[in-house]
């Protein structure tokens, strides 16, 4: 039985007991084991993500730059604050020292072959407490085919996340005949936030964003979408927080960059330091020549 100790004296009684909001938009009245978890998505100093979105695999199989994630990826995992990828890619692939957040694919079912709409869960929640990951993400299809089963995959991923305190991150997919425009992310980045998700991602658009992100209650990522010019992607990243985004989720822009690691530093100094396009693209290339020289350097003493 351990020693009594004496009983403590000094109360700090001209220290009034602060009392602070949570960060995040949206979730002060959220539970202290979410609030928690979320915090190792957004950086608490910024309120702010990048994630690095590598689930590509689970309706499309191995995407180019994916093919090997043990050799393009590991190299890049330190720059994310968080990575999306599916259970067996972390099974499989991903070092269990790595303490960045996780956020696990949730849904899925459907190839490339199928209607994409068509997903179901894919995870269940207690698999996600084991594997100690720090939101689900689940896909919903807003006008697709299986609108309502996907908004349903999602109610139900939200009622079993706030039972064990798991923020539900709802993707909002478009179908590709339809218009991605301010009106339809409106409604289903509102729709998702209205039956519970923790946090939506949705695509940038050129007019209206702004709306976008002002309409949701809850914290809003912006995907990265198909692979464009580097500047671009920093362009777009930029205008997204500038225009009320929380962050990125990112994937082809960042690992079918001829840099990914000079491309995951950018768009960091985006996201957290607020640099502008330029300032971001140059950086960009200052890192890139950088690896390219010491490339060359290697090249040239492996020959010696
Ligand atoms: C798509 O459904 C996947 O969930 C990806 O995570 C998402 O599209 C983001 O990746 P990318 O920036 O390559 O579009």
């Amino acid at each position: 039985m351990p020693e009594a100790d004496k009983e403590g004296k000094n109360y700090h009684l001209d220290t009034p007991v602060k009392s602070e909001g949570f960060f995040l938009k949206g979730s002060n009245s959220l539970d202290w084991g979410m609030k928690n978890r979320l915090s190792h998505i957004f950086n608490p100093k910024t309120g702010r993500t990048v994630m690095l979105a590598i689930d590509h695999g689970y309706f499309q199989g191995p995407t180019t730059g994916l093919e090997r994630i043990d050799v393009t990826i590991l190299p890049l995992m330190s720059y994310a604050d968080t990575l999306m990828l599916t259970r067996g890619i972390l099974r499989t692939t991903i070092p269990p020292t790595y303490s960045g957040g996780i956020v696990i694919r949730a849904s899925g079912g459907p190839s490339v072959l199928k209607d994409l709409s068509n997903e179901q869960i894919a995870v269940d929640i207690e698999d996600a407490l084991r594997l100690h990951v720090a939101a689900m993400a689940v896909q919903i299809f807003i006008g697709g085919a299986f609108e309502t089963q996907s908004v349903h995959n999602m109610t139900r991923l939200v009622d079993m996340g706030t039972r064990y305190g798991m923020p539900v991150l709802a993707v909002t997919a478009v179908g590709k005949d339809m218009a991605r425009d301010a009106r339809y992310f409106r409604l289903a980045c509102r729709i998702s936030a209205e039956l519970g998700a923790q946090y939506v991602k949705t695509y940038y658009i050129e007019e209206g964003f702004e709306t976008v992100a002002a309409s949701c209650p809850v914290p809003l990522v912006m995907a990265g979408g198909r692979k464009i010019p580097e500047l671009d992607a920093l362009k777009m990243s930029y205008n997204a927080i500038q225009e009320g985004a929380a962050g990125v989720d990112m994937g082809r822009n960042i690992f079918q960059s001829a840099a990914p690691v000079a491309m995951i530093k950018a768009v960091r100094g985006v996201v957290h330091d607020n640099l502008n396009p330029k300032e971001a693209y140059e950086m960009f290339l200052e890192i890139k020549n950088r690896e390219e020289k010491n490339l060359t350097k290697k090249g040239a003493a492996k020959k010696k």
